[in-house]
C-alpha cells in the first residue's frame, strides 16, 4: 500500500507519474506558523488583518473583509492553475517548479488557488493566509514552504457609483483592449478600480510598516489579472518586491458567478515583508523552535515593532561538490536543491551553482555547486559537515544518477 499511496496530512492519495512530494516537504503540513500565537508570521498577519478591519467598515462599523487562515494546502490542479486561467504550457505547472501529490492534486503554489471557490461561495471581500509550496533555489530568502496573504475586493455597483460621483457603466460596448484594461470593462470603471487598488495597497504597506515608506509601481504580468502590477518598497537601503496585484480577469468572475462585477486582487509573501520588518536575516529562522528566537516576540511593544537580535552568528562551513550530469535521465538544478534539503535539512544555508563545464569530446556536462553549511544555534564541526556532505553525494549518485568527479 505504501508504494501505491502517499499519505498527506493523514489521508492516502494514489501515487502516479506526477507524484514528486517528499517526506521532508509533507512534514511541514500542519505547522501553520501563521497561526501560532507569538510567532512573528502570526504577529505580521495580525498587522495586515488590523489594516483590512480598520480600513473597510460596513454600515454599522463592522469589518467587511473576512479572513481565512485555516484552508488546507492540498488543492486540485484545477484550483491552483486552470481556474486562474494559467495556460497549459505555463512554466509554473512544471514538475520541476511545483509539488504534485498526483495528477489531480498538489500542494498549493500560491494562496490565489482559493480565489475562485471563495468568490463562488458569494464572498466579495476576503483575505486568505496560508502556507504555500514551491520547488526553488536555496539561499537566505528562499524556502520550499513559505506563507502568503491573498486578498480580493469585488465592488458593488453602488460603491463604484459613490467613488465616480454619478452613474457608471462597468462594461465597454466596444470591447476595447489595451495595456491598461481588459476589453470587457469600461475605461472609467477600470480606472476607478485600478486607482482604488493602488491606493489601498500603498495605505496597507504604510500602516503595516508604520512608516511613510518610499515605493514604486512596476507593470507585471499574471494570467489571472489585467492590468497587473508589482509594488516595490525601499527599505533598509534596498528595493524589495512587496506584492503582486491587478484587476481580476473578468472570465474568472464570470466562471464564479460574479460576471456582472469588477474587482481587484493581490498576493504577497509574509516572510518577504516580515524579514525586513523584524530584521530577521535568514528565512530558516522562522522554522526555529529555539526559545532564544520565539521569546524575543513574546512581549511586543505597542507599536508592534521588534528588532530581532541574532542569538549569535555561528561560522559557516563551505564544501563544494562537482559531478557529471546523468546522460540518459533529465536533470534540473531544482532536483539537486530538493535532495540537499532532504539530506542537509536546516544545516544548509545556501547552495549555488558556481561552475558549469562541457567536455569538448564527450559533450558530457558537469556542474559544481557550493554548499554553505551553518547551524542557526551552534558552531558546526567539520566532521559532522563532512558526514552530511557525504550523505548528499551518495544519494545524489543513487537518486539523480549523477557521477561525482
Ligand atoms: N499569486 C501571485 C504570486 O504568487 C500573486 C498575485 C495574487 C498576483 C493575486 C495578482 C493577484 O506571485
Amino acid at each position: 500500500l505504501a508504494l501505491e499511496t502517499v499519505l498527506v496530512d493523514g489521508k492516502p492519495f494514489k501515487r502516479d507519474e506526477y507524484t514528486n512530494v517528499t517526506p521532508n516537504i509533507l512534514s511541514f503540513i500542519g505547522t501553520n506558523n501563521h497561526n501560532r500565537i507569538g510567532h512573528p508570521l502570526c504577529l505580521f498577519k495580525q498587522r495586515l488583518i488590523d489594516f483590512f478591519y480598520g480600513h473597510f467598515k460596513g454600515r454599522t462599523g463592522n469589518p467587511i473583509f473576512s479572513i481565512y487562515d485555516k484552508i488546507n494546502p492540498v488543492v486540485t490542479i484545477n484550483e491552483n492553475f486552470d481556474s486562474l486561467l494559467v495556460p497549459k504550457n505555463h512554466p509554473s505547472r512544471n514538475k520541476t517548479d511545483s509539488y504534485y501529490i498526483n495528477k489531480t492534486y498538489m500542494l498549493r503554489a500560491h494562496a490565489t488557488a482559493h480565489q475562485s471557490e471563495l468568490i463562488k461561495m458569494g464572498l466579495d471581500n476576503f483575505v486568505i493566509f496560508g502556507d504555500v509550496y514551491r520547488r526553488d533555489e536555496i539561499d537566505s530568502t528562499h524556502y520550499p514552504v513559505f506563507h502568503q496573504a491573498d486578498g480580493v475586493h469585488i465592488f458593488t455597483p453602488n460603491e463604484l457609483e459613490l467613488i465616480h460621483g454619478s452613474n457608471i457603466n462597468i462594461f465597454d460596448p466596444n470591447q476595447y483592449i489595451s495595456n491598461e484594461k481588459q476589453g470587457v470593462y469600461s475605461k472609467e470603471a477600470n480606472e476607478i478600480v485600478t486607482n482604488h487598488l493602488k491606493n489601498t495597497l500603498v495605505s496597507m504597506i504604510k500602516q503595516v510598516f508604520d512608516e511613510d515608506i518610499e515605493y514604486r509601481w512596476l507593470t507585471e504580468y499574471f494570467p489571472f489579472t489585467h492590468p497587473s502590477f508589482e509594488l516595490e518598497i525601499y527599505y533598509n537601503g534596498q528595493w524589495i518586491e512587496a506584492l503582486g496585484c491587478g484587476v481580476i480577469q473578468h472570465e474568472i468572475l464570470k466562471n464564479s458567478g460574479a460576471g456582472n462585477r469588477i474587482g481587484w486582487a493581490f498576493g504577497l509573501g509574509l516572510e518577504r515583508l516580515a524579514m525586513p520588518f523584524y530584521s530577521i536575516p535568514d528565512i530558516r529562522i522562522f522554522w526555529s523552535n529555539d526559545s532564544g528566537f520565539l521569546n524575543q516576540f513574546e512581549n511586543i511593544p505597542k507599536d508592534g515593532r521588534i528588532k530581532y537580535k541574532p542569538v549569535s552568528i555561528y561560522p559557516q562551513c563551505i564544501n563544494d561538490i562537482s559531478f557529471w550530469l546523468p546522460e540518459e535521465k533529465p536533470y534540473c538544478s531544482n532536483d539537486f536543491y530538493e535532495l540537499v534539503r532532504e539530506y542537509g535539512g536546516h544545516l544548509v544555508e545556501q547552495v549555488k551553482l558556481i561552475d558549469e563545464f562541457q567536455h569538448p569530446k564527450t559533450k558530457n556536462v558537469s556542474h559544481c555547486y557550493r554548499i554553505v553549511y551553518r547551524h542557526l544555534e551552534r558552531t558546526l564541526n567539520q566532521e559532522e559537515v563532512n558526514e552530511v556532505h557525504k550523505l548528499i553525494e551518495t544519494n545524489a549518485t543513487k537518486i539523480l544518477g549523477i557521477k561525482i568527479r
